[in-house]
């Protein structure tokens, strides 16, 4: 069994039962419900926190994902190593206050990670949903448009790979965007063309009904390259088209 709980909650907690059946019977407002996980808003002491709890996911999880050539994701271990990760790469993400893992029967795996609340944050999508109808000034969006742009390049080039990289999924809080729901990231020594195009595709697809002109792509895709568009070999043109027919696979898809 793994655990680790910042002392300061530790402290709030009671001695029994364990530590981890306590972290793992919190309740609070349910975010999202899944077979085998949940992500909840909780209170500890009055303080607000996020956690996720994974009950297991079971053998035919395991054997479905296994079938599609995936590696399911059996706890909360991606989540919090690809946390702590970011804060390394200097990505804003929330801070992890605790982690805790207990089986060795993957289909039954039971953990959680505890991270902070970003509270009053509001998320890409919530502050884009009006820009089609009522356009941003330039500097807003071009400023959203570069970080989003910078944040992406930083985890690819590290090595990580989203695989939920919807503009839901960043939070702005305070003036930082904060990158969220680490859950499936994937963490290599390089970033493979696909999925970094799977990445990008679903920042494409869910950026599509936002107003967002050909130029302002023309800008991401510089910023996420480093270079100028003139710069771009024919490989790199060949990437930006298969991340765009992928989005508008993805939007068709979702219509
Ligand atoms: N640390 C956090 N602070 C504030 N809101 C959060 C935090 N983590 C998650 N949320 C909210 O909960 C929702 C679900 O969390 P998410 O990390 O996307 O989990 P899931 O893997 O279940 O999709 C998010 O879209 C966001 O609205
Ligand atoms: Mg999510």
């Amino acid at each position: 069994m793994i655990l680790y709980v910042d002392h300061n909650i530790k402290k709030h907690l009671s001695s029994s039962p364990s530590l981890f059946t306590q972290m793992m019977a919190l309740q609070g407002i349910t975010f999202r419900k899944e077979a085998g996980r949940l992500t909840q808003a909780i209170a500890i002491d009055g303080q607000s926190y996020f956690i996720k709890q994974h009950t297991g996911v079971g053998w035919r999880e395991i054997f479905k994902n296994l079938l599609y050539g995936r590696l399911p994701i059996i706890s909360a271990k991606n989540e919090w190593v690809a946390l702590q990760k970011c804060k390394t790469l200097g990505i804003a993400s929330p801070h992890v206050y605790g982690y805790g893992k207990q089986g060795i029967n993957p289909a039954q795996i039971r953990s959680f990670v505890l991270m902070e609340a970003l509270q009053d944050a509001r998320s890409l999508e919530e502050i884009s949903c009006h820009w089609k109808a009522f356009p941003p000034s330039f500097a807003l969006k071009n400023q959203f448009t570069m970080k989003v742009a910078q944040i992406t390049r930083t985890l690819h080039d590290a090595g990580i790979n989203h695989r939920d990289l919807y503009i839901c999924h960043f939070l702005l809080k305070d003036q930082t965007l904060y990158l969220i729901d680490l859950h499936r990231a994937q963490i290599r020594k390089r970033t493979p063309s696909r999925w970094r195009i799977k990445d990008l595709a679903a920042l494409y697809f869910s950026s599509m009904d936002i107003g967002l002109t050909h130029r302002d792509r023309l800008r991401f895709m510089r910023a996420y390259q480093k270079k100028p568009l003139n710069a771009f070999s024919k490989m790199e043109h060949t990437f930006w088209e298969w991340v765009k027919k992928r989005g508008e696979k993805l939007y068709c898809e979702h219509q």
